[in-house]
């Protein structure tokens, strides 16, 4: 009987990349960008992340993958905090949001990490720091309220421009590879 599972490393080419505890710590350590503020999102905040899970289907050509609308993005993210943790990039004197991640925690027999789902910057804003900050604030808040060890997240293959900025912070890509080693670095 097959159960029907599908091997998307194949169909859309998802590759699985892994910090460190060294690099989640360097993340966390990192000093704030000036202008830039990362705080917990809000319910008041899903009809604009709604746009931009859509802006970032859109980018990556998912788009038919998004089956939420705004009042489950609410019932769901917001509502299980615990479990998934909405984080907003807002420009420090207006508030104007600039971008979002969204994080859970996974436990691996190495121990609990964090799993980074989701980061879009606006277009307009990038290149400004806004991912940086995003970052570091799931560093932080994964590192020292949560004691995760590593991170994790995927990027399709052609997404080089993210991954180059996921190289840059220390991130390895572990695609094909034993999952718990990976260029002699324990994860
Ligand atoms: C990828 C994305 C999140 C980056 O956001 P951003 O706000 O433009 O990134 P930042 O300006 O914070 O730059 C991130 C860091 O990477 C560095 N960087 C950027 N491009 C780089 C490159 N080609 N090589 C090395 N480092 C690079 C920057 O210097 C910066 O480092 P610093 O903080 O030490 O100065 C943004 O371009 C985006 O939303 N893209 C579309 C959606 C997407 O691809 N999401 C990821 C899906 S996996």
């Amino acid at each position: 009987m097959q159960l029907g599972f599908e091997d998307l490393t194949q169909t859309e080419e998802w590759h699985f990349a892994r910090l460190d505890r060294d690099g989640l710590q360097n993340l966390a350590e990192r000093p704030a960008k000036s202008g830039i503020a990362v705080r917990a999102g809000a319910e008041s905040d899903c009809a604009e992340v709604m746009k931009m899970i859509h802006g970032l289907a859109s980018f990556e050509k998912l788009q038919a993958q998004v089956r939420i609308n705004e009042d489950q993005l609410r019932r769901d993210i917001l509502a299980s905090a615990n479990l998934l943790k909405l984080f907003i990039a807002e420009r420090s004197n207006s508030g104007e949001i600039l971008g979002y991640a969204l994080a859970f925690d996974e436990f691996w027999p190495s121990g609990r990490g964090v799993c980074l789902e989701d980061v879009f910057v606006q277009p307009a804003h990038r290149g400004k720091g806004v991912c940086s900050a995003l970052f570091s604030a799931v560093a932080r808040d994964s590192l020292y309220n949560r004691r995760c060890h590593f991170m994790s997240l995927c990027y399709l293959a052609w997404n080089s421009a993210a991954f180059d900025v996921y190289r840059h912070y220390g991130f390895v890509d572990i695609t094909g590879s034993d999952s718990s080693k990976s260029n002699g670095r324990i994860f």
